[in-house]
């Protein structure tokens, strides 16, 4: 009885849930380490910034008496930070750890004692065998953006190292006990601040990301962040919204994401998983802006072709139209007549389309007749590629089928239409789409995102993208 009303309580959970991504962005461990590289090169500009405050003050030294000593102009010459490592940290985001850091500083000291002996010099330290360790949180913010936190920093000096130049050699012990200590203070104190702002900084980054992004003047894709990031032993994933919109109307379209999952695959840095549902709410929104229809004339059918959209060449199949408009040149209206389809299956992206198409004859004084409205069934073949940081398509067509819907000019057999329509899709339709296609459509990025060695293939219900990215100043 227990288990089972438990097994049911569990099968519940996902429809509560159910704001499933359309998109998702897997950052691997690869991608990691690289951002491990970037971190570590601000850390280490961040660490130059430290400041040791000057000392002084005054020490009794056993034979000489009252010491007014000061060291001042403490300057970091070099910061080492040779042996890092960012690991995975499964349900909060990641830890970084570095070890034998050290840091290399110079400055000067100045005694005065027995009332007139003065004496001044230089020193060179070093802070060896520093380790720096936090915890850095990945949530979402109220953008759908992720933001990061540096939690739980921890600072530890080694050992202090210092080297006099000039003075007498009982200088050295006055001054060892109290830098030592001074040095361990400063440095504890302001190394995880450093380390926080750096993790901060990381958020400028991040602020870059795309979550709400202009394709042209019907649409937007939306990449906002539908829930928190989650962190596994191998990866951090986000699941974004991916979804187009029309711009400046969001209107969500009848159907919504299916839960999909991205493959345990970890040879790239990042891999972006686009799903059917992506593709179909852009058709969704260019249906319903009433951008996918086009009206084709004769000038734009190949010079060569001997079919012509004129009541001529119509003549020859639909008698009818050569004797009730004779000499006359024609005009098509294609247009959807519901929401393209797109489907993803391995290796095979599809588009399938109802569409209707509309013939008129054009009169001298430019009115037109329609003569025919016919239902075209299209299904083409996309192949999908990585253009830039843009997901870019080309499509060729599959097959066709055309039936009658309506006839202004009596009955007459659709299949002797075949051939015109199979030309017209072939040199004017799809040439016009491809155009549009190849302009490609925003993929989620940060700032100045360069992918290099991009892999796609398409599986089932989603696009995956696999790639690694560099980022350029
Ligand atoms: C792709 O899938 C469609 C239907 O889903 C099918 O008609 C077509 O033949 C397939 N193409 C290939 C190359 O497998
Ligand atoms: C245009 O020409 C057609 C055919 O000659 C005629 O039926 C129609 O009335 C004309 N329309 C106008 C606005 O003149």
């Amino acid at each position: 009885m227990f288990p089972c009303c438990w097994l049911a309580l569990v099968a519940l959970i996902p429809v509560t849930l159910s704001t499933n991504p359309g998109v998702k962005v897997k950052l691997t461990a690869k991608g990691l380490e690289y951002g491990r590289q970037l971190g570590m090169a601000s850390i280490q500009k961040k660490l130059k910034t430290i400041k040791v405050p000057d000392m002084s003050g005054t020490q009794k030294v056993p034979t000489i008496g009252k010491v007014r000593y000061s060291l001042t102009n403490l300057k970091i010459v070099d910061v080492g930070l040779p042996k890092s490592t960012l690991d995975l940290v499964p349900g909060t985001g990641v830890r970084l750890s570095i070890d034998n850091a050290f840091i290399s500083l110079h400055g000067n000291w100045r005694v005065k004692y027995l009332r007139i002996i003065k004496d001044s010099g230089s020193f060179d330290l070093k802070v060896s065998g520093l380790t720096i360790t936090t915890s850095i949180a990945i949530k979402s913010d109220e953008t759908g953006r992720p933001v990061v936190s540096s939690v739980n920093c921890v600072t530890a000096v080694g050992s202090v190292s210092i080297k006099f130049h000039g003075g007498a050699s009982w200088l050295y012990n006055l001054f060892k006990k109290f830098i030592d200590k001074a040095l361990r203070k400063a440095l504890e104190k302001q190394i995880c601040n450093l380390v926080a702002d750096v993790v901060s900084d990381l958020n400028l980054q991040l602020k870059t990301l795309n979550v709400v992004a202009k394709v042209d003047q019907y649409a937007d894709i939306e990449y906002s962040m539908v829930s928190a990031p989650t962190v596994s032993k191998a990866s951090i994933e986000l699941g974004m919204k991916g979804e187009f919109y029309n711009t400046g109307k969001h209107r969500e379209p009848p159907f919504s994401p299916a839960a999909f999952s991205l493959p345990p695959e970890t040879n790239n840095m990042l891999y972006i998983g686009l799903s059917a549902f992506t593709a179909n709410s852009a058709a969704f929104v260019y249906n319903t802006a009433g951008a996918l229809s086009l009206y084709i004339t004769d000038d734009m059918i190949p010079q060569g072709s001997p079919i012509r959209l004129n009541t001529r060449t119509f003549g020859t199949f639909i008698p009818q139209i050569a004797k009730r408009f004779p000499g006359l040149m024609m005009k098509l209206l294609v247009r959807t007549a519901k929401n393209p389809v797109v489907t993803f299956e391995p290796n095979n992206a599809t588009v399938d389309a109802t569409c209707t198409v509309t013939a008129y004859a054009i009169h001298p004084n430019a009115t037109l007749s329609p003569l025919f409205v016919l239902n075209l069934e299209t299904s083409v073949s996309a192949r999908v590629f990585v253009s830039g940081t843009r997901l870019a398509g080309a499509v060729s067509l599959n097959k066709m089928a055309l039936t009658l819907e309506t006839s202004y000019v009596g009955e007459f057999p659709v299949r002797a239409l075949d051939s015109i329509f199979q030309l017209v899709l072939k040199v004017v339709v799809i040439p016009i789409l491809n155009v549009q296609l190849a302009k490609g459509y925003p993929l989620p990025t940060l700032g100045k995102m360069k992918l290099v060695n991009t892999q796609l293939q398409v599986l089932k219900d989603y696009v995956l993208i696999g790639t690694d990215v560099q980022f350029t100043g």
